[in-house]
C-alpha cells in the first residue's frame, strides 16, 4: 500500500482535527472556572519566577475575508483608545495579584492587529506592562505586524518599547489570489516593511503564509513561497487555510467551488516544504520552519520546543498569562479564558473584576496526555521514561494508552520499550495520531482540516 492510501484509509482527507495548540481544547473549556479560580491561580505563582503574557487586541482596520481570528473591523481609533485604558487597567488588576519579583520571560502582542494602535498607546500599554511586571534579562517581546497598517513612527515605539522579535502576515503574494481571499498586500509593500524592521536592529523576523488558498496551485505556491524566500525571514509559519464560515462568516465571500482539495492541499504543503528545506531551513513541528541559528531550530533540535495558544515556542516558562478578550491563561493548574466578546470583557475590567468565563482545572491523566500529545506536535515522539518520571504513569499504563492509539494507525507508528514515535513518511497524519491520545476528542471533530 502506498502512503497516500494509507494517509486516505486513516482520514486524512476527510478529517477535521483540532490544531492542538492546547489540551484540553478549547471547545472543551466549560463555565466552572472563572474570575476567582484565575484571581487564586495568579496568586500562586511563586514569588521571583518568570512568567509569560499574551495581549489579545481584537480590531483591525480591515477585515480580510479569509480571516477566523477574532477581531473586528473599525475606521476610527476612538474604541481602540478605549479599549487601551481597557487593557491597563486589566495589567493594574493582575500587578496587585502578583508576588514580588515575577519577571517576564516572553511578551507577545497579537490579534486582531496590535499596530493598529498609534504610537503613543504603545508607549503606554508597554510601559504599563513593564512596571507590572518587568523583563527579564533573556526576555523575548514580539508583535504581529500587519505590513499595511504600521509605519516608521509605530515601529519606533515598539522597538524603544523592547520588541526584539516581528511576525509580519504575508499569507499569499499572488494579487489573483489577494483579490478573492480580499487581503491586497504588494510584494513591494511587504519587502519594504521587512527591511524597516531589520533596519530596526529587530534580528528575529517570523512571516505566516497560508496553503489551501482559493486558486492556489503547485506553480502558483512555488512563486509565492520564492518570492517570501528573498525576504529571508527567520522563521515561516506555513498555516492550512481553515475554512469556517459558520465561526467566521466572512469567509463566505471566498468562493468555495474554487478551493483546493484535501488531496491538492496536500501537495501544496509539500511544495512549500520542499523549497523551504531546499533553501536550508529547518522544519520544526507541522507547521514551521527556521534558519537553523534561529532561536527555535535551536530548541527544536536541543529537545526543548513547545506548544502554547500562539503556536510553536521556545518558552518554557510555566505560566502564560492572557489579558484582552478572549485570551487564554494557562497555569500549573488549569486553563482560563477571557471572555470572547470585547463588550462583556471591558464590562468587567471597569467593574473591577476579571472576566473570565470558562476553563479549565486539569483532572485525572490530563497532564500527562497534554505532554504526550505537545511532544507529538513538537518531536513527533513521546519518550516513554520522561512520562514515567514526569507523571508517575506505570510503564503498563503507558504501554495501553500506547497500544490503543497504535492500533488505528497500522504500519504508521512505530512503538516499542523507549515510546511511541510518528515516522518521518507519516508526518502528515501527526494531528490525527495527537488525537488518539486525547480522552475528550476522540468520538468528536475539530474545526481545521486534518491537511
Ligand atoms: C492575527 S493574524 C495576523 C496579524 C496581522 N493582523 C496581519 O494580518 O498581518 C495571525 C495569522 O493567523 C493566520 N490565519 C488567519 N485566518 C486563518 C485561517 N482561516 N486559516 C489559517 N490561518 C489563518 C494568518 O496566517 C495570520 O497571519
Ligand atoms: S489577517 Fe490580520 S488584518 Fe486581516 S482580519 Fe485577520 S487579524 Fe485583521
Amino acid at each position: 500500500m502506498n502512503d497516500q492510501s494509507q494517509l486516505a484509509r486513516v482520514g486524512l482527507f476527510d478529517a477535521r482535527v483540532p490544531r492542538y495548540t492546547s489540551y484540553p481544547t478549547a471547545p472543551h473549556f466549560t463555565s466552572g472556572i472563572g474570575p476567582d479560580d484565575f484571581s487564586d491561580w495568579l496568586s500562586a505563582i511563586p514569588a521571583g519566577s518568570e512568567i509569560s503574557l499574551y495581549m489579545h487586541v481584537p480590531f483591525c482596520r480591515r477585515l480580510c475575508w479569509f480571516c477566523a481570528c477574532r477581531t473586528q473591523g473599525t475606521s476610527s481609533d476612538a474604541p481602540v483608545l478605549a479599549y487601551a485604558e481597557d487593557l491597563k487597567a486589566e495589567i493594574r488588576l493582575i500587578r496587585d495579584r502578583l508576588a514580588p519579583g515575577v519577571r517576564l520571560s516572553r511578551l507577545h502582542w497579537g490579534g486582531g492587529t496590535p499596530t493598529l494602535m498609534p504610537a503613543r498607546t504603545i508607549r503606554e500599554i508597554a510601559g504599563a506592562i513593564f512596571q507590572a511586571v518587568p523583563m527579564s534579562e533573556h526576555g523575548e517581546f514580539s508583535v504581529e505586524i500587519d505590513p499595511n497598517e504600521i509605519d516608521a513612527e509605530r515601529l519606533d515605539a515598539l522597538v524603544a518599547a523592547g520588541m526584539n522579535r516581528a511576525s509580519i502576515g504575508v499569507q499569499d503574494f499572488d494579487p489573483a489570489i489577494q483579490e478573492v481571499i480580499g487581503r491586497e498586500q504588494s510584494y513591494e509593500l511587504t519587502r519594504e516593511v521587512a527591511e524597516m524592521i531589520r533596519a530596526r536592529g529587530v534580528t528575529s523576523l517570523n512571516a505566516d503564509i497560508l496553503f489551501g488558498l482559493p486558486h492556489q496551485s503547485p506553480e502558483r505556491m512555488a512563486d509565492s513561497v520564492e518570492k517570501l524566500l528573498t525576504l529571508a525571514p527567520d522563521r515561516v509559519a506555513l498555516y492550512g487555510y481553515a475554512h469556517v464560515p459558520w465561526m467566521a462568516r466572512r469567509q463566505v465571500m471566498l468562493p468555495s467551488d474554487a478551493m483546493p482539495t484535501p488531496q491538492e492541499r496536500l501537495v501544496l504543503f509539500e511544495t512549500a516544504r520542499r523549497l523551504f528545506v531546499g533553501a536550508g531551513y529547518d522544519e520544526i513541528g507541522i507547521d514551521h520552519f527556521a534558519k537553523p541559528s534561529d532561536g527555535l531550530a535551536i530548541a527544536a533540535r536541543e529537545g526543548r520546543l513547545r506548544r502554547n495558544f500562539q503556536g510553536y515556542t521556545d518558552d518554557t516558562a510555566p505560566v502564560l498569562v492572557g489579558i484582552g478578550a478572549s485570551a487564554i491563561s494557562k497555569f500549573p493548574q488549569g486553563y482560563a479564558q477571557n471572555a470572547p466578546a470585547t463588550g462583556a470583557h471591558v464590562g468587567a475590567i471597569r467593574g473591577g473584576r476579571f472576566s473570565t468565563s470558562r476553563g479549565h482545572a486539569f483532572v485525572g491523566e490530563d497532564l500527562l496526555r497534554a505532554r504526550m500529545i505537545e511532544a507529538l506536535m513538537c518531536d513527533f515522539r513521546i519518550v516513554a521514561k520522561e512520562m514515567i518520571e514526569r507523571f508517575r504513569v506505570t510503564p503498563e499504563r503507558l504501554a495501553e494508552l500506547f497500544e490503543a492509539a497504535a492500533k488505528s494507525f497500522p504500519g504508521m507508528v512505530e512503538v516499542s520499550s523507549e515510546g511511541f514515535s510518528i515516522p518521518e513518511r507519516m508526518r502528515a497524519v501527526t494531528r490525527m495520531v495527537a488525537r488518539a491520545f486525547d480522552a475528550y476528542e476522540l468520538s468528536k471533530a475539530g474545526h481545521s482540516p486534518a491537511i
